[in-house]
């Protein structure tokens, strides 16, 4: 009964979240078009919590360290190896078309010189500097989209009702007032930040622990969108973002949303933890990549640099990989759209905008044939990205009087041409896709 319980009151979370959005795809085509094309974005979380290498804010808020030693890592942030220009260079090479930057965790500390209050790395730590104006400047020169990560909620700020797992200031309730000012301070930062920032993207977090009546979320998104209505909003906005931000795991059904982002670490960790040695090998986080971009989303993939501003070898390493997987298959990645639906062929695969070139990803060793189905278009060439070499293929079991396309089967390639990581066939088309989606013939009613 208990367990009866929680699958309905899980549905019903589920179901309020989805009827609570607010947003109609139509309205923000235009906008999201260069999000779309992205694909692959780059998450970083900076913040004090590197200093000692414990979880980002939810250490202190789940006792993990007391509030007062979290807060002391400041005094260890120094920035001292920071080369925003050699972080801009990585994300270029890593093939990243934009940044999502930790404006300020639910820690409260912001990693730029606020106004609004003394609760910034410029103020409380030896670094004593912005740490999102010099990147911000080297992405920008290299075309490289900017947005930020704000937390709505902020567990330290004396004025917000929550502060531990297990104890709250107050109940906005009892004390409108107190939450008032709470909310004017949030409203001048997020103001603060955009006149300061002007973001391509905002990635708003913490908003599950207020509803949007009390984030005044609609607001919110006016004031930012009556600056620069350009500007995207992820979905963490209580019903008025613009985009799906799944966390950490490949949905296993394409989602119905136009647009979305899986955001994932490349060890389990969005910050630095020395501990945290579980890192995600360059195949994985490519085949993780791929089965994304073949399901309409993007990628967001965090790394945590360390309190010096360095980055973990490890993921610098990922990152280098990554990228240099990217520039040979570019082609097969950005500016596409979901190739097949599923039944087709057994794997991921993309499709140029104008249909007429598809892209087969295949993991591991292509050692044999493999085979598409319900092709209806003719097949042009079939080559293997790269080499450009040709792959030989046929149709099998094709009727003449029957509509059914035939099987295609397609040569294993070259072991040459065989990728370390994931080998990408391109099959060129004589004419836009054409999909036969039936039964296959004779069956009874
Ligand atoms: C979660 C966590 C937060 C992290 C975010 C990134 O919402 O609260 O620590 O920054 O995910 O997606």
């Amino acid at each position: 009964m208990k367990k009866l319980l929680i699958i309905l009151a899980l549905n019903l979370l589920f179901f309020n979240a989805f009827s609570q959005v607010h947003i109609k795809p139509e309205e923000i085509k235009d906008k999201m078009q260069w999000f779309g094309d992205a694909k692959l974005g780059i998450f970083i979380h900076a913040g004090i919590y590197s200093v000692e290498g414990v979880t980002e804010s939810w250490s202190f808020y789940n006792k993990r360290i007391s509030f007062e030693d979290y807060m002391k890592q400041a005094k260890g942030f120094t920035l001292k190896n920071y080369n925003p220009k050699a972080w801009a260079d990585l994300i270029e090479e890593s093939g990243a078309k934009y940044v999502v930057f930790t404006s300020k965790h639910h820690d409260g500390i912001a990693m730029y010189d606020t106004k609004i209050n003394n609760q910034s790395i410029v103020k409380k730590t030896p670094a004593k500097r912005d740490m999102i104006t010099p990147l911000f400047d080297e992405l920008k020169n290299k075309n490289i989209k900017c947005g930020l990560y704000y937390s709505l909620l902020d567990w330290s700020h004396i004025d917000y009702p929550v502060f531990l797992n297990d104890s709250n200031r107050y109940e906005i309730e009892n004390d409108y007032a107190r939450w008032n000012k709470f909310r004017d301070f949030l409203h001048s930062q997020i103001v603060e930040i955009l006149h300061k920032f002007n973001p391509d993207l905002w990635w708003f977090d913490g908003d599950w622990e207020r509803s949007a009546e009390e984030w005044e979320a609609e607001k919110i998104r006016n004031i930012i969108l009556k600056y620069n209505p350009n500007t995207i909003i992820n979905g963490r906005l209580q019903g008025w973002g613009d985009y799906a931000t799944p966390e950490q795991n490949i949905p296993v059904i394409r989602p119905k949303f136009n647009w979305w982002e899986l955001c994932m670490t490349i060890n389990e960790s969005w910050g630095f933890q020395h501990k945290d040695l579980n890192f995600k090998s360059p195949y994985e986080i490519i085949t993780i990549f791929v089965d994304v971009i073949s399901n309409g989303g993007n990628l967001l993939l965090d790394f945590g640099p360390r309190e010096d501003g360095s980055i973990p070898e490890e993921s610098v390493h990922v990152l280098k990989e990554l990228g240099a997987w990217n520039k040979k298959h570019e082609e097969a990645i950005f500016e596409t759209v979901p190739g097949f639906p599923p039944g087709h062929f057994y794997g991921p695969s993309t499709i140029s905008k104008d249909s007429t070139n598809l892209y087969l990803f295949l993991a591991g060793n292509p050692q044999n044939q493999i085979t598409i189905r319900g092709l209806m278009s003719e097949i042009e060439s079939i080559s293997v990205l790269g080499s450009n070499n040709k792959v030989n293929f046929k149709i099998l079991g094709k009727i003449d009087w029957s509509e059914v396309p035939g099987l295609v089967y397609i040569d294993a390639t070259k072991e040459n041409d065989i990728d370390k990581y994931m080998t990408v066939y391109k099959i060129k088309l004589k004419s836009p896709m054409k999909l036969y989606r039936g039964h296959g013939g004779f069956y009874i009613d």
